[in-house]
């Protein structure tokens, strides 16, 4: 068998770049080791920049998001008994829009069915060959058996854990790995949310976040220990834990109930050396990792699709490499920036037990600094909602 391009993983990456490509007459073929249900069962944050919903809306995925989708004017900060509000409006005149990655997912995957792009489930990749070549091969495991197709593109759409990150010798002694010693436990319940829009909370018992997923379901978060174990977590202890994390009148307006999902997330920020070796080109998380604070994680997929299709077309179009040859460069010199703001962020908001109490009041500083500066709330803002592709 033979198609144009190749897509390992149908997560959010896979999918945006499958449906682009194929909108262009690019012929793509997703393979994905997991089911559909499996895919769309998984929680992840919920707040997309402009630039993510404006390819959601141009590629045709956008009718759900923008008839179901929140948008938000800005965010509150909070500390032990204080809150203020970033308004991102009125600073720089952007929003941001609160619509789960759950639902990205299942919208694309719609999409996908619609124009008849193929995706095969259960097609786990156990080999790419020749990517330095200009007719790649990927072999992979469906229904007990081996297959295989070759290419001319090969994207790693494969998540951290994937397969392609770990096939480039550059990417194989990585130096840009930091994992944090907490993680986050979150929760999914059926009530309204506490507030109108996202708190992020710093308080002296640790990080919490206030998030949402419609007006009648809300996502919460807890700071926790790495190691922590989700099954010593009752709703009741959950509960008990965020209400001493979040300033008093905010608590009494907060209505809890039972959780329909629990898990814990750790924290990590991770970069690749390089997103590109020869025929073989990364998206998303097989390429960074960074902590959720700030929700960049599909936002930075989002802008690597956008660059991957902006260099696959010129290839299959103009038939030249130099945007393949500059994808890595691009989309990196944007992923380092967002890691950047999501690195400040989870410092500022995190107690970390290996801090110093120097660096203690230097992250109580920077939240003070972002209180009392309009300029600060300005550059929080030009971060929070997007930098430009
Ligand atoms: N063969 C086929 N599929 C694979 C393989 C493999 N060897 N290895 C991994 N996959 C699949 C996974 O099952 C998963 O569905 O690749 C997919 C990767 O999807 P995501 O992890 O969602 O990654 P991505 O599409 O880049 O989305 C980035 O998701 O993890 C969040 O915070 C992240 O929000 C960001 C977004
Ligand atoms: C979420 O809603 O799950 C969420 C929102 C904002 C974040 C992280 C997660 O920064």
């Amino acid at each position: 068998m033979f198609v144009q391009v190749v897509i390992i993983g149908g997560g959010p990456s896979g999918l945006l770049l499958a449906a682009k490509l194929a909108a262009r007459g690019i012929d793509v073929i997703v393979l994905e080791q997991r089911t559909r249900k499996y895919v769309l069962s998984r929680i992840r944050a919920g707040v997309l920049e402009t630039g993510t919903v404006n390819q959601l809306v141009e590629i045709g995925a956008g009718k759900n998001l923008l008839q179901n989708g929140l948008k938000h004017n800005g965010v509150f900060i909070a500390t032990d008994e204080d809150m203020f509000h970033i308004d991102f409006k009125e600073s720089i005149d952007k929003q941001v829009t609160v619509y789960g990655q759950t639902e990205v997912t299942k919208d694309l995957y719609e999409l996908l069915d619609r124009r008849n792009i193929p995706i095969i489930h259960e097609a786990k990749v156990e080999k790419i060959l020749d990517h330095t070549s200009s007719r790649p091969t990927v072999v992979y495991e469906n229904n007990g058996q081996t297959k295989s197709v070759q290419c001319e593109f090969v994207i790693g759409c494969d998540g951290f854990h994937g397969i392609s990150n770990k096939i480039i010798k550059r990417n194989q002694e990585n130096p840009y790995l930091i994992q944090l010693p907490y993680g986050w436990l979150g929760i999914l319940s059926e009530t309204p949310p506490v507030e109108d829009e996202l708190i992020y909370s710093r308080s002296s018992m640790g990080f919490a976040l206030a998030s949402m997923r419609s007006k009648s379901l809300s996502r919460y978060y807890v700071q926790v220990p790495t190691g922590e174990n989700v099954g010593n977590w009752s709703d009741a202890r959950f509960w008990e834990s965020f209400k001493l994390r979040i300033p008093k009148h905010v608590r009494s307006n907060l209505i809890t109930g039972p959780s329909i999902e629990k898990s814990i997330a750790p924290l990590r920020s991770y970069v690749a050396n390089t997103m590109q070796e020869g025929h073989l080109l990364l998206c998303g998380d097989a390429a960074h990792i960074v902590p959720p604070t700030g929700a960049k994680g599909l936002n930075l997929a989002a802008s690597d699709v956008y660059y991957a299709h902006e260099a696959l077309v010129s290839y299959f179009f103009n038939n030249q490499l130099d945007k393949i040859n500059e994808y890595s460069n691009k989309a990196l010199m944007r992923v380092w920036k967002s890691m950047r703001f999501s690195w400040w962020m989870t410092r500022m908001f995190h107690h970390d037990p290996n801090q110093n109490p120097f660096e203690e009041k230097i992250g109580e500083s920077e939240l003070n600094h972002l209180k009392d500066s309009k300029l600060m709330q300005s550059v929080f803002s030009d971060n929070y909602t997007g930098l430009p592709y």
